[in-house]
């Protein structure tokens, strides 16, 4: 047990030095970049000191050595805070392209509830049924209309692409038909709330 907890820890602290590292190099690499361009601009307003010494007041010299020594700290500061916006804002983007999401069916529909103890069948009838992925896409099932008798076994046949999968996931909802509907034991289940259809059939 402990040993197995070992392992765990130890494989996830791997996993997890995978991408810290990286991130502490890279900023210590920034830093070192900052730091020496920091330290070039001290320089020169030194030397700049040093070959004006004769015509420039002493205490305007101190001024510009002292505030040349404040531009390192304040690249640094401005670098890190740049590239942690720029870290952080994939948050709100991400949360922003869930939100703007298209959100499925209602879960309960209270004005169309699902008859008590449907579906007693099992009786399922596709009418000039039409599925499409998203808009813009051509159909994938192009009106299918069949009907399966309750407690009939049936199986679907056909070649790769012909959308096997696609009847399945029609009957669930998961894809909103384009056209035409599904009626299982007379109950067409484009009206159901999606809860109701999908604790029923499963
Ligand atoms: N997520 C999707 N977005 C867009 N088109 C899709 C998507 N999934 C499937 N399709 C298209 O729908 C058609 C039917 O696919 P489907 O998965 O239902 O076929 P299938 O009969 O189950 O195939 P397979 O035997 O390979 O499982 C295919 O032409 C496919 O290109
Ligand atoms: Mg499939």
């Amino acid at each position: 047990m402990q040993e197995k907890f070992i392992e765990e820890s130890e494989t996830r602290v791997d996993v997890n030095q995978m991408a810290v590292f990286p991130g502490a190099a890279c900023g210590s690499w920034l830093s070192v970049r900052l730091e020496l361009i920091g330290g070039l601009i001290t320089f020169f307003a030194a030397l700049f000191a040093v070959l004006s010494r004769d015509t420039v007041d002493p205490a305007l010299v101190g001024l510009s050595i002292s505030s040349s020594l404040q531009v390192t700290i304040a690249l640094t500061v401005l670098m890190r805070t740049a590239s942690d916006v720029e870290t952080n804002i994939v948050a709100v983007e991400r949360i922003k392209e869930y939100v703007e999401l298209k959100q499925e069916a209602p879960w309960e529909d209270p004005s169309h509830p699902a008859p008590g103890d449907w579906p007693t069948v099992g009786e399922v009838t596709f009418q000039d049924y039409q599925l499409r992925y998203r808009e813009g896409l051509d159909l994938v099932l192009k009106g299918v209309s069949f009907s399966i008798r309750g407690g009939e076994k049936v199986g679907i046949v056909g070649r790769t692409g012909a959308g096997k999968s696609s009847l399945t996931l029609a009957l669930f909802r998961i894809i909103e038909p384009a056209g035409g509907s599904i009626l299982i034991d007379d109950v067409d289940i484009s009206q159901l709330g999606l809860h109701a259809l999908r604790s029923r059939i499963t």
